[in-house]
């Protein structure tokens, strides 16, 4: 009698283990869940900037993240001319080999980002002073940048932030001491050292009309020139407010008319006050530690989350709406805790401005701009 209660509670066990094996096969079975690269496949690359410590994947939930939701990548650093090209004669490739071979492993499309900008520029450069000098640096550095890249870089990002506010061409260094033809003369040396890549002008407040204005002259005369370029980049650094979805919109439009691609190239919505929104303030140290500009320092209250949601998913809907001229959405940071926007324009602030947050969790954001592809 107890050897059949005994095989009848054994039994009973086999039964039940059975049925939950069935049941984790049946769950597995279930289509896997999609991350930001699947959701939107059909519309754009969606990528990130990573730094250093993602090259050199140190961490792994960032590793796991970046692998799972993103299809593109972009230096975040490591490629600017100071990292890599720091001493005349002296090339830096560590960090962007190891950058490739990441991007590489991981089969994503690579973005090298700049070949010329004024900032994070080496301090040797500004020390130039002949013309006849500096074009031939100029020449050097984007040559061998290129061509140590050359079939392996999709998209570089050729000249940066080259113009002002009202569309003029800012005086940088480049153009000092090698006038407006520096700008040409980068797209073409780009074209010759690795003809496949896509070439991209790249700047910020690219929605302003006066600045829309200037980079659709500038982009005619390098048309008019001869040179190649692929795609005007909007680096898309905004606020919970601005810029109206109108002006993007109308950049988005004014761009694409001039036959090139339009992306979205360093995408984040800042959810903290704005130094350059209070009358008279400018961008300094005095505003380290204040509590009026870092109000949330311990977590975003709900409020915030939903306006930060809501924000996202009136630029996601646009990007939408023309997705045929957006190639692609580059997120500039992985998470919350690693955007460069907790120390720029005031430092050691807390701020909120990606889809995830500090412990990579997906925020209201991301559920918002997901949301729209699953109606
Ligand atoms: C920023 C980086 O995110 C920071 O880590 C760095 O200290 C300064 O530069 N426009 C650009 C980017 O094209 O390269 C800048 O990146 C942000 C503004």
């Amino acid at each position: 009698m107890i050897y059949i209660v005994r095989l009848f509670i054994i039994v009973l066990i086999a039964m039940l283990m059975h049925g939950c094996s069935q049941g984790d096969r049946a769950s597995v079975s279930q289509p896997p869940s999609q991350g930001l690269k699947e959701i939107f496949q059909e519309d754009f690359l969606i990528g990130a900037a990573i730094s250093k410590m993602h090259i050199e994947e140190s961490d792994a939930e960032a590793a796991s993240v970046i692998e799972a939701e993103f299809s593109s990548l972009t230096p975040e650093n490591e490629m600017k001319w100071m990292y890599i090209h720091p001493g005349v004669d002296s090339f830096y490739f560590d960090v962007s080999d190891q950058y490739l071979a990441l991007a590489e492993k991981l089969d994503m499309h690579v973005v090298g980002h700049a070949l010329v900008w004024h900032s994070q520029l080496a301090e040797w450069v500004e020390e130039v002073k002949d013309s006849a000098e500096m074009a031939r640096h100029f020449e050097h550095h984007i040559n061998t940048i290129v061509s140590r890249y050359k079939g392996r870089i999709d998209s570089w990002d050729v000249v940066n932030e080259a113009l002002n506010e009202d569309g003029s061409l800012r005086e940088s260094h480049f153009y000092e001491l090698m006038g407006e033809n520096y700008l040409e003369h980068a797209f073409k040396l780009a074209a010759a050292a690795d003809p496949s890549a896509e070439l991209v002008y790249n700047d910020y407040n690219m929605w302003k009309p006066e600045k829309r204005a200037g980079a659709i002259r500038m982009v005619k005369r390098l048309q008019e020139s001869g040179a190649k370029i692929d795609a005007i980049g909007m680096q898309a650094h905004w606020s919970l407010v601005g810029p109206e979805i109108e002006d993007i919109e109308a950049s988005i439009l004014a761009y694409a008319a001039l036959g090139v691609k339009v992306m979205f190239t360093e995408l984040d919505v800042t959810a903290l006050p704005n130094p350059w929104d209070l009358e008279g303030a400018e961008v300094s140290q005095n505003f380290e530690g204040s509590p009026y500009m870092n109000p949330y320092p311990e977590s975003l209250p709900d409020s915030m989350q939903l306006k930060l949601a809501e924000r996202y998913e009136d630029i996601f809907r646009l990007f939408l709406k023309h997705s045929d001229k957006i190639s692609r959405v580059t997120f500039w940071g992985v998470n919350d805790g690693h955007s460069w926007l907790n120390n720029w324009p005031i430092k050691n602030r807390v701020n909120y401005p990606l889809l995830f947050d500090r412990a990579f969790q997906r925020k209201k954001a991301y559920d918002a701009v997901t949301k729209l592809k699953r109606k």
